[in-house]
C-alpha cells in the first residue's frame, strides 16, 4: 500500500456544526475512494460518494464482521467485550437473527403498539416544559427522556435505571476516551442486562422484547446462546436510545436555525414526513462512518482492495454528494428522495428506523405548535456539540419558550 493520503478521523469544523467535515467535500470531488490511516495506526480506505458507498454496503464480498476503526491512537483494535449480535453478521446468519425481531419494528407494529404511547409521553413532557422555567435544556426536557422511555417500553427495561444505562452508553461510544474507559461502559451494560435477564427468568416476565428473546434462548428449540441474548439486549438498549436522542436534539437545533423551513413546517404540518427524511440526510449523525472488511481481493471504484482491508463509508459525506442529491448542502423539507444513508444502507439498514421516525415525527411538530416562539437561548457557536461521540449531537440545548 502506498503512503495513505488522509489521517482519520477527519473532524467537523466547529464554525459549521451542522455540516460534515469540510475536508470531505474536497476528498469527494477529487476521487470516490482514498487510502487512510485510522487513529490506531492501521490503514484502509474511505469512501465519500453515495453511489460507491451504497456499493460497499451491498457487496457480499465485504463483511460486516469488522474491527473498530475509530479506536484511539496507539490502541489495538479488539472485538467489543460483548457479542455485538447480527449487526456484525453476514448473510445468511444475519437474516436469521434479524428476523427474530423484525415483527416488532414494522411500520404497522410501531403505529398500533407504540404510537399511542409516544403521543402520551410527548404530551406529558410538553406539559412539564410549559410548567417549568422559560429557559430550559431541551436535551434533558425532551430529547433524552422520550427515546429512553420508548426503548424501556419496547425492551421491558425499568425507566428508573435510565441514568445508569445512558451514562454507560455515552462512555462506551466516546472515542475521545481510552479503551479502558469505553470498556467500563460496555461492561456496565453487560452486567446490567445479565442481571435484568436473570430477574425476568425468575419472575417469568412477559413484558417486552427481552422477555420474548429469553423464550428463544431456553428449551430444546433454542436459537440464541446466552451470550447472544445478552449481546442483543445491550445492542438494542444503546442503539435504541442514544441515536434517537442525538437526532432529536440536533433536528431541533437545525429547525431553530432555519427559520423559513421551520415556518413552512408550522404552516404545513403534513410535511413532517419529508422533513424528518431530509433531517436524517442532512445531519447524518453517524459521525465516523461505518466499516466493512474485504473477504477477498477486489476492485472498488478503481482502487485495488486487498483481502482483510477495512473500507469505511463516510455516510455524512455521501449524503451530501451532489451526484446523488440536488443542492445537497441546502436543507429542503420538500425534497423528494428515493433513498439516503441516514439509517445506513442495505441489509443492515437500521432495524429501529420506524421507531425513530415515529418519535421524531411526533416531537417536532408538537413542539413548534405548542411553543411557536421557541428560540435558542445561546448563539449557535456556543451550543456544546459532541465532536467525539460515535453519534454526533448536542450535549445541551438551552432554549427559551
Ligand atoms: C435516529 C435514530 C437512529 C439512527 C440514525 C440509527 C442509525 C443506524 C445505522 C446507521 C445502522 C446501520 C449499522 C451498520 O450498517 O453497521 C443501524 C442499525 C441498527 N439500528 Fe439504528 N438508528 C437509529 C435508531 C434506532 C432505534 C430506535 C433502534 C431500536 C429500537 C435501533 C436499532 C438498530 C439495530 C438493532 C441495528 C442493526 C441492524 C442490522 O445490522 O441488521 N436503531 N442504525
Amino acid at each position: 500500500m502506498t503512503e495513505p493520503l488522509v489521517n482519520q478521523p477527519v473532524t467537523r469544523d466547529p464554525h459549521h456544526p451542522l455540516d460534515p467535515p469540510t475536508e470531505y467535500t474536497r476528498l469527494r470531488e477529487d476521487q470516490p475512494i482514498v487510502e487512510v490511516r485510522f487513529p490506531n495506526g492501521s490503514t484502509g480506505w474511505l469512501v465519500t460518494r453515495f453511489e460507491e458507498g451504497s456499493q460497499v454496503f451491498s457487496d457480499p464480498r465485504l463483511s460486516a464482521k469488522r474491527p473498530r476503526h475509530d479506536t484511539p491512537e496507539g490502541e489495538v483494535d479488539e472485538a467489543a467485550p460483548f457479542d455485538a449480535g447480527f449487526v456484525m453478521m453476514d448473510e445468511p446468519e444475519h437474516g436469521v437473527h434479524r428476523r427474530l425481531l423484525t415483527g416488532r419494528f414494522t411500520p404497522k407494529a410501531v403505529q398500533n403498539k407504540l404510537q399511542p404511547y409516544i403521543d402520551r409521553i410527548v404530551d406529558e413532557h410538553l406539559d412539564a416544559i410549559a410548567a417549568g422555567p422559560e429557559t430550559f435544556d431541551f436535551v434533558q426536557a425532551m430529547a433524552l427522556p422520550v427515546p429512553c422511555l420508548v426503548i424501556c417500553e419496547l425492551l421491558g427495561v425499568p425507566y428508573e435505571d435510565r441514568d445508569g444505562f445512558h451514562e454507560a452508553t455515552v462512555d462506551m461510544m466516546d472515542m475521545g476516551k481510552s479503551r479502558e474507559e469505553r470498556d467500563k461502559g460496555a461492561h456496565w451494560l453487560i452486567n446490567y442486562i445479565t442481571d435484568l435477564v436473570a430477574e425476568k427468568r425468575r419472575t417469568h416476565a412477559t413484558d417486552g422484547i427481552l422477555a420474548e428473546l429469553i423464550d428463544k434462548t431456553d428449551g430444546a428449540d433454542a436459537v440464541l446462546s446466552e451470550r447472544q441474548l445478552i449481546g442483543l439486549g445491550v445492542l438494542l438498549l444503546f442503539a435504541g436510545h442514544d441515536t434517537t436522542a442525538a437526532m432529536m436534539g440536533l433536528s431541533t437545533l437545525t429547525l431553530l436555525t432555519h427559520h423559513e423551513q421551520r415556518e413552512e413546517l408550522m404552516e404545513h404540518p403534513e410535511k413532517i414526513g419529508t422533513t424528518v427524511e431530509e433531517l436524517l440526510r442532512y445531519l447524518t449523525i453517524v459521525q465516523f462512518g461505518l466499516g466493512r472488511v474485504a473477504k477477498e481481493d477486489l476492485e472498488l471504484a478503481g482502487a485495488r482492495i486487498k483481502k482483510g482491508d477495512l473500507v469505511v463509508v463516510a455516510m455524512n459525506a455521501a449524503n451530501r454528494d451532489p451526484r446523488a442529491f440536488q443542492d445537497p448542502d441546502t436543507l429542503d423539507i420538500d425534497r423528494k428522495m428515493a433513498r439516503h444513508m441516514g439509517f445506513g444502507y442495505g441489509v443492515h439498514a437500521c432495524l429501529g428506523q420506524n421507531v425513530a421516525r415515529a418519535e421524531l415525527k411526533t416531537v417536532l411538530p408538537k413542539l413548534f405548535q405548542r411553543f411557536p416562539n421557541l428560540r435558542l437561548a445561546t448563539p449557535l457557536e456556543e451550543v456544546p456539540m459532541d465532536f467525539t461521540g460515535t453519534n454526533y449531537g448536542v450535549r445541551k440545548l438551552m432554549v427559551t419558550r
